[in-house]
């Protein structure tokens, strides 16, 4: 990671607001100190996603997320430190050192600009007379002139490298081309070609609108592949990009609803026929990032499928993954034939809307095909059904809305509630646990399964909230006085502070920590609640607590060995604990009045 200086990035760290910034991507309410909203990272219904303006800090008690305005925006948008720190320095305004000390950012630079440069190209080419049967194709498809320039469509030419030839030119490294997947190197010999010829091209942007990849559609009838995607590069991820989210995201906000299809064509014929509210899954099926990604607009989803059997299959693939996210999944299987392209194009957008406001509901879904390959009235059909809506039910994350679909289908199979549910539970247990939220880049020892005790965190959350008290708590405490090691960590780092003389500078000591799982404790002990009238007296509680916490430790297993050699009738061992008992509770009584001794 190239160096920014710590205070650059304190100072955007100060500028940027995080409840601004999280403001962006959901709905904030304000609740005492606290800003609270549905969380972005996990699917629920009640708001656990809280966000302290003084700390600058989140934390979600939902799936654990938390940190400061950095790591939001590296967890929103799926990006390093790096790019999240340069993407609030562009925000705030503050300028970042030279280009040259980023080699990421200088690489994922060059690649928007040689994009940029072949989306222009190919756009404008679109007018030239060679493409004058690509144009002829669009107009055929009732693609008007409006969508194309919204669109940037374009036409790559009939020739192997007229795109290489234009950006050698103008400066680009070809090996640059290369990585943006705009050209191939050539198996024998040197040389280039396009990767994109005879096509008609569809720019794929990011969130931000900048070009990022391209669909590439044959214009000949019989030719493999009919669409030719980039590859994944650098700035392209299929898995977590949606065809026309950046033109779509404020009508999906205002829908609360995102229709999905599957096919570039199937969008624009929506997009021109007024129905703002969609995206396609081009290229790659449905993803549980593009549904997370999707989460951040709107609840709903509304898979818009071809009616056929391979539609058919892609709905029931994507409501598992929508539904696993924690979002309403709904299904409009289109009659005879059609796809949404085709619909829209011969029955309306009020016909498709009115389908839409129909949809039926996941389970309607899975309950019809299940009905068509079983009978549902046989004892059998019912066992299949039931085997099959169980793994639906197991990749629900969202707890409510998994129980509401169990006792729906229950009843609607006619089975059992208990022994459904039963049946659920063990299949969850057999289900390899997922991490709530992105996968973390460096894998930490997994953490001992209990969590810290109560009174550790709160008093770890006392310090941080007042950081006047850390002094006397360094003095008077040892880090080992902390029976998790979580927690002990993190008062060590705390002290350390302290001896360090440094002021207490929460996202800077989460910078230090390092460690995502201290970093999550900072977050989360930070935002503990306290009784403002009672801060003293509550420290003065906890220090006691936990200056015999170790010796109150000992006591209770030396009362479990105890207990145990009774048992045995050990009565030598007996005795000996007995007297060791004793001398520890008078240790602790002794201990009392002086708690730093
Ligand atoms: P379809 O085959 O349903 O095509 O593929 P379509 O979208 O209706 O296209 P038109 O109407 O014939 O022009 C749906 C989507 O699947 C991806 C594309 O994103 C396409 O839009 N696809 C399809 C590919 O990536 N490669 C292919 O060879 C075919
Ligand atoms: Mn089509």
């Amino acid at each position: 990671m190239p160096q920014i200086p710590q205070e650059l990035i304190q100072r955007i760290r100060e500028a940027a607001d995080i409840v601004e910034v999280v403001s962006e991507h959901i709905q904030l309410r304000k609740t005492g100190r606290n800003f609270v909203g549905l969380c972005p990272f996990h699917g629920e219904k009640t708001p656990s996603f809280n966000v302290n303006p003084e700390l600058q800090i989140y934390k979600c008690f939902g799936c654990d997320a938390g940190g400061d305005v950095f790591k939001f925006v590296q967890q929103i948008d799926r990006v390093s430190f790096t790019e999240a720190v340069a993407h609030l320095a562009q925000r705030t305004g503050i300028a970042l050192p030279t280009p040259s000390q980023q080699p990421a950012d200088e690489l994922s630079d060059q690649l928007y600009r040689a994009s940029e440069l072949a989306a222009k190209y190919y756009h404008h080419l679109l007018r030239q007379p060679q493409s004058r049967e690509a144009l002829a194709y669009l107009q055929q498809r009732g693609i008007r002139d409006e969508t194309t320039e919204r669109f940037g469509l374009g036409c790559a030419p009939a020739e192997w490298d007229a795109f290489f030839k234009v950006a050698t030119r103008r400066g680009f490294d070809p090996a640059i081309l290369e990585r943006a997947g705009l050209v191939s190197a050539r198996r024998e010999g040197k040389g280039f070609y396009d990767r994109f010829r005879e096509r008609l091209i569809f720019p794929i942007t990011n969130l931000s609108g900048r070009t990022i990849a391209f669909g590439a559609r044959t214009l000949k009838t019989d030719q493999q592949p009919k669409y030719l995607n980039s590859p994944e590069t650098p700035i392209y991820h299929k898995s977590s990009t949606l065809y026309g989210l950046h033109q779509a995201r404020e009508a999906i906000r205002q829908q609360e609803s995102v229709l999905v299809v599957e096919g570039y064509m199937d969008y624009l014929g929506l997009a021109q026929h007024g129905i703002e509210h969609a995206v396609a899954s081009a290229g790659t099926a449905l993803t549980e990032e593009h549904c997370r990604l999707l989460g951040r607009f709107a609840r709903r989803v509304v898979l818009v499928f071809d009616g056929d059997e391979a539609g058919s299959a892609a709905s029931l693939r994507g409501l598992e993954v929508v539904l696993a996210t924690g979002l309403e999944a709904c299904v409009v299987s289109l009659p005879g034939g059609h796809d949404p392209d085709t619909y829209v194009q011969a029955e309306g957008a009020a016909a498709l809307l009115g389908l839409v406001a129909k949809a039926g509901s996941a389970l309607d879904f899975h309950l019809e095909q299940l009905a068509q390959r079983h009978d549902l009235r046989t004892l059998e059909g019912k066992a299949r059904a039931a085997e099959a809506i169980q793994s639906l039910l197991a990749r629900c994350r969202d707890a409510v809305r998994r129980d509401l679909l169990l006792r729906e289908a229950a009843q609607r199979l006619g089975i059992d509630e208990k022994a459904f549910r039963q049946q659920l539970q063990e299949s969850l247990r057999r289900q390899t646990p997922r991490a709530p939220s992105p996968p973390q880049e460096t894998g930490p020892a997994p953490p001992p399964p209990n969590p810290p005790p109560a009174y550790e965190k709160a008093f770890l959350g006392l310090l941080l909230n007042h950081p006047q008290l850390i002094a006397s708590s360094a003095d008077q405490l040892q880090p080992e006085v902390f029976a998790d090691p979580r927690t002990q960590s993190l008062a060590r780092l705390l002290f350390g502070e302290y001896r360090q003389a440094r002021e207490l500078d929460l996202p800077a000591l989460m910078g230090r920590a390092g460690d995502p799982e201290l970093v999550q404790l900072i977050s989360s002990c930070a935002m503990e609640g306290f009784d403002p009238e009672h801060i003293q007296q509550h420290w003065e509680d906890l220090t006691r607590h936990l200056s015999e916490a170790p010796l109150t430790r000992q006591i209770n297993q030396c009362r479990q060995a105890l207990k145990q050699a009774e048992r045995e009738g050990n009565t030598g061992e007996v005795d000996r604990l007995n007297a060791e008992l004793m001398h520890l509770i008078l240790h602790r009584q002794r201990r009392k009045p002086d708690p730093s001794s």
